[in-house]
């Protein structure tokens, strides 16, 4: 089964996805996550991405539609099913989906104001070597990793700004092909909470 979780920059969508795969054994798929991969070993995907990336723009569905149709079609994914964070993100992209007979069992979207956004974006530090997402504020990293963490080169204010627009211009033109499957969850509360609400949604599975 596929279950999405969607929302805009910064809403948790990764931070979520760390607590379901531990819960339900889900495959996480995060499309940021492999294109930024792809940046850092200079690959030819990560040259043409980096621009559209670090601007807060998305990059060409063209580079990256096949490659998650690939993904979503090996064999581990079958037996565990998939949680795609950062993808369908543009009406071409759902009605690829859609094409490649792709069902979506639920569109989870995790709903927080963009206020709340920038200042969660601009906190954030991850840890190279673990994977793990810190914040400043919310989520301080521990002492011993501090000194390798990094910042992400479109989390600064104004990258931010251009990927809540982005987000924004594009939800609309998305939902439509999810409407049988869609849930809103409110993301506004501690990563705990928002995972407690998500919880029972997946339950009905
Ligand atoms: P992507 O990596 O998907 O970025 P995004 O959608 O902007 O989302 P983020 O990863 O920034 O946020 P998140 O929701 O995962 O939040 P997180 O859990 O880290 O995409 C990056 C770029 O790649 C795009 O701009 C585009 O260029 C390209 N791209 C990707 N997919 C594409 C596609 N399909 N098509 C075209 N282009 C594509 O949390 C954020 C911070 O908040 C952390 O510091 C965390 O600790 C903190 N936090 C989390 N939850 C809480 C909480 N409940 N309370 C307080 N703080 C919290
Ligand atoms: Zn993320």
């Amino acid at each position: 089964s596929i279950v999405v979780i969607a929302g805009p920059p910064a809403a948790g969508k990764g931070t979520q996805c760390e607590k379901i795969k531990e819960k339900y054994g889900f495959v996480h798929i995060s499309t940021g996550d492999i294109l930024r991969e792809n940046v850092k070993q200079g690959t030819e995907l990560g040259l043409k991405a980096k621009g559209f990336m670090d601007s807060g723009a998305l990059v060409p569905s063209e580079l990256i539609v096949d490659l998650v149709k690939d993904r979503l079609t090996k064999d581990d994914i079958k037996e565990k099913g998939c949680l795609l964070d950062g993808f369908p993100r543009a009406p071409d992209q759902a009605q690829a989906m859609v094409d490649a007979n792709l069902e979506v069992q639920k569109f989870l979207v995790i709903k927080v104001p963009d206020e709340t956004l920038v200042e969660r974006g601009c906190g954030r530090r991850l840890d190279p070597e673990t994977g793990e997402i810190y914040h400043l504020k919310f989520r301080p990293p521990p002492e011993e990793v501090v000194e390798r963490l990094v910042h992400r080169s479109d989390d600064q204010e104004e990258s931010i700004r251009v990927r809540l627009q982005t987000y924004h211009d594009q939800i609309d033109g998305i939902t439509p092909y999810f409407k049988e499957v869609l849930y809103e969850v409110d993301g506004t509360g501690k990563p705990n909470e928002v995972f407690d609400l998500i919880q029972e949604d997946l339950d009905k599975l």
